[in-house]
């Protein structure tokens, strides 16, 4: 399975913040957003990645993140030239997803659960058509909105509705299998001129080959689109981190911990972080270094 990162559009909910900066770039307490998202894909076990951005903004992610090889992972890079819709990824990753299947992420959700790793491991080994992830919320209309039976498969699915059926928001992780490429291709622009995610998905959900795992209570998720919910993330990560001791999503230590580098390479990491730093620190003590 391979895995791509969109980090596009304008961020023009976020302005001032993304008024010069990529928003999937921005401060979430410790980290750069996008290191939530990688996190996600590292732990299920993907190893390759695209990385889409916007042309102003694609180096940043390539002087950040390189080509993956010092986290023992492969990253590519490609371009949305224009903010034409979150189904375009799979458009541009055509030839980087080959034959393959895909879980795509948005490069602005944040996901945290104690089970998530080795639910979404078990989930990308029995996927059948495309499973998407949803969590329940109190301003489901902000959001995809989805029903389902009692066996997860989607009845009906909806984008951003003003009178919601459920308060089953769609996360932004999706699994698919290697036909999302033909039916992201079929797709139509909608009203505003994108290819919506939302539609793709309901090509898999007239087929009855669209299922939806619940998140439920025992995992957080956050899409840090507004201000609000931008600190809102941050604050949850610092309570977190703070009182555990822990870093959530802290990509040399997922690395490390799946087996992508060894201690050394991790020790080496850390040195680069600095020691004067306590992100720096912490993954100097996880190699045993400090
Ligand atoms: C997009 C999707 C929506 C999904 C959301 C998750 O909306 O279109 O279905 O629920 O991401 O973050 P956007 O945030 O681009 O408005």
């Amino acid at each position: 399975m391979r895995g791509i990162i969109l980090a596009g559009g304008s961020g023009t909910r976020l302005r001032p913040l993304t008024s010069v900066h990529s928003k999937q770039l921005l401060p979430v307490y410790d980290k750069p957003m996008i290191y939530y998202p990688l996190s996600v894909l590292m732990q299920t076990g993907i190893r390759e990645i695209l990385i889409i951005s916007t042309p102003e903004h694609l180096g940043a992610y390539r002087s950040l993140l390189g080509d993956g090889g010092r986290l023992g992972i492969r990253l590519e890079y490609a371009v949305q030239d224009q903010p034409k819709g979150l189904a375009e990824a799979l458009l541009i990753g055509r030839e980087f997803v080959g034959d393959e299947q895909v879980c795509l992420i948005l490069g602005d959700n944040i996901f945290y659960g104690h089970g998530l790793p080795d639910m979404l491991r078990a989930e990308a080994a029995r996927l059948d058509g495309c499973t998407l992830f949803g969590y329940p919320v109190s301003d489901p209309e902000r959001y995809g909105v989805a029903t389902v039976d009692e066996d997860g498969t989607i009845l009906t699915l909806e984008e951003k509705p003003t009178a919601p059926r459920s308060n089953l928001a769609v996360t932004g992780l999706y699994l698919y299998d290697n036909d999302a490429l033909d039916l992201a291709a079929g797709l139509a622009p909608s009203a505003r001129q994108e290819l919506e995610i939302t539609d793709l998905n309901l090509r898999y959900v007239e087929q009855g080959r669209a299922r939806l795992v619940n998140l439920g209570r025992g995992s957080a998720w956050f899409d840090t689109g507004t201000h609000d919910s931008l600190l809102e993330a941050a604050t949850f990560v610092q309570v977190l981190e703070k009182r555990q001791g822990i870093r959530i999503s802290c990509v040399e230590e997922v690395a490390y911990r799946m087996g992508y580098i060894d201690a050394e390479q991790l020790a080496a990491l850390g040195g680069e972080l600095s020691p004067s730093t306590s992100y720096g620190r912490y993954v100097l003590e996880l190699a045993g270094a400090a």
